[in-house]
């Protein structure tokens, strides 16, 4: 156990945590332990998401994307539909990244097929001083806890659950941003100029973090994965200043599970990436297995990475593609595409893929 974790509110009481049921589905969790497995394990980013026919009934339901993601009982059904329509190794409990912004006091609005927006952004230190941050903030998500309690239950052991949050950096640039942006001017500008506050504001969405994920794993996620969608955006030595300590004050605070990092368009960061206390790299398309590979050192299991837009192509194609994939890698791989699923793929297209990492013959 490591020594500087930092102080975790009781967990809550309502439920007892359930990480004692046993899951039978082992192939994700002894992948991401370094094992040999006969085929790589199976899942997308985005998979519980509009792909899915279920998905998109469920959704009916609730105008507003917030107040779906606040009712534990329809998150925890958006988590179990991909077991159930796709047999994926490995659920993601259905939840967003921006619950940590809000939980520290900075409220959005998820806009209908526009994103996200964020009616005040943060701009200056009193803006930052006003966040609550920590045990403090992460307890008023409980909500994504029971999503996760009643999630293990469902799910009975069938696959492993993975808990997420967002990486400090890409909820900075929400933060500062206030929505979703060609360049990150605004995010990138706060780290020339109030490179201070930048840390301050990082260290405070770090410290949320952590406590939340405590919470997750408390819960039952079996492994946690850090989305840094906008990892890309900085030049090599603001990710290493900016970025990467705060990833290892995570992963470091937060041993008892397997860790994945997965940095979106970080290629010129694959060796910091490969030194951090994580078990799984996460890789965009843009990245060959070989580059990976080599980068990484063979340290770490890697995940990915199939251009999303494969899946737009006939099953043969598909099938191709993700044998070739799986083949380059050659082990040590989890199968996955190389960012979330686009929201208009096929379902078919979506199965072809599940389909043809599960009947790969090693
Ligand atoms: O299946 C899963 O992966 C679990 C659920 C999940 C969602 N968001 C649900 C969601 C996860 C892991 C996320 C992560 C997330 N959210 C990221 C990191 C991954 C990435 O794509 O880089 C980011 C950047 C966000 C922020 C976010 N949330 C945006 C930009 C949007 C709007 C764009 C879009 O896809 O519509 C969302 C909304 C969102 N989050 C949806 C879902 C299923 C769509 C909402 C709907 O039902 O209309």
């Amino acid at each position: 156990m490591t020594t500087n974790q930092s102080p975790v509110t009781n967990p809550p009481t309502t439920n007892p945590p359930i990480t004692s049921l046993p899951v039978t589905n082992y192939l994700f969790l002894r992948a991401a332990l370094g094992e040999t497995t006969e085929r790589p394990p199976v899942w997308l980013m985005r998979q519980a998401g509009r792909i899915l026919p279920q998905y998109r009934a469920l959704r009916q339901r609730f105008p507003d994307f917030k107040a779906f993601v606040k009712t534990p009982d329809a998150a925890a059904e958006a988590t179990l539909q991909p077991i159930d329509e796709l047999g994926v190794d490995a659920a993601i409990v259905f939840s967003d990244i921006l619950v940590i912004p809000e939980a520290m006091g900075l409220d959005y609005e998820m806009i209908e097929a526009k994103g996200p927006r964020f009616p005040k952004t943060i701009e200056n230190q009193q803006d930052v001083s006003m966040l609550r941050s920590g045990a403090e903030a992460a307890l008023s998500l409980e909500y994504v806890y029971e999503a996760i309690r009643i999630s293990k239950r469902e799910l009975a052991g069938r696959v492993p659950l993975i808990g997420f949050a967002g990486a400090p950096w890409t909820i900075l640039a929400y933060m500062v941003e206030g929505s979703g942006s060609k360049t990150f001017s605004k995010a990138r500008r706060l780290l020339y100029t109030q490179p201070v506050l930048a840390h301050e504001l990082l260290q405070k969405i770090t410290d949320t973090t952590i406590a939340y994920l405590r919470h997750q794993v408390l819960a039952g996620a079996d492994l946690l994965q850090l989305f840094d969608s906008w990892a890309g955006e900085l030049p090599p030595a603001h990710y290493r200043a900016f970025a990467l300590p705060y990833l290892r004050q995570i992963c470091e605070a937060l041993p008892e599970v397997p860790k994945t990092v997965f940095a979106k368009g970080a290629w010129f960061a694959l060796e910091d990436l490969a030194a951090l206390p994580c078990q799984i790299v996460g890789l965009d398309w843009n990245i060959s297995p070989e580059f990976a590979k080599q980068k990484t050192g063979g340290h770490k299991v890697l995940q990915g990475n199939l251009d999303p837009c494969t899946l737009y192509a006939d099953t043969k194609t598909i099938e191709k593609e993700t044998r070739a994939m799986i083949q380059a890698f050659g082990g040590k791989h989890i199968a996955n595409l190389g960012h979330g699923v686009y929201p208009d793929t096929p379902l078919d297209g979506v199965k072809a893929f599940v389909g043809a990492v599960k009947n790969y013959d090693v």
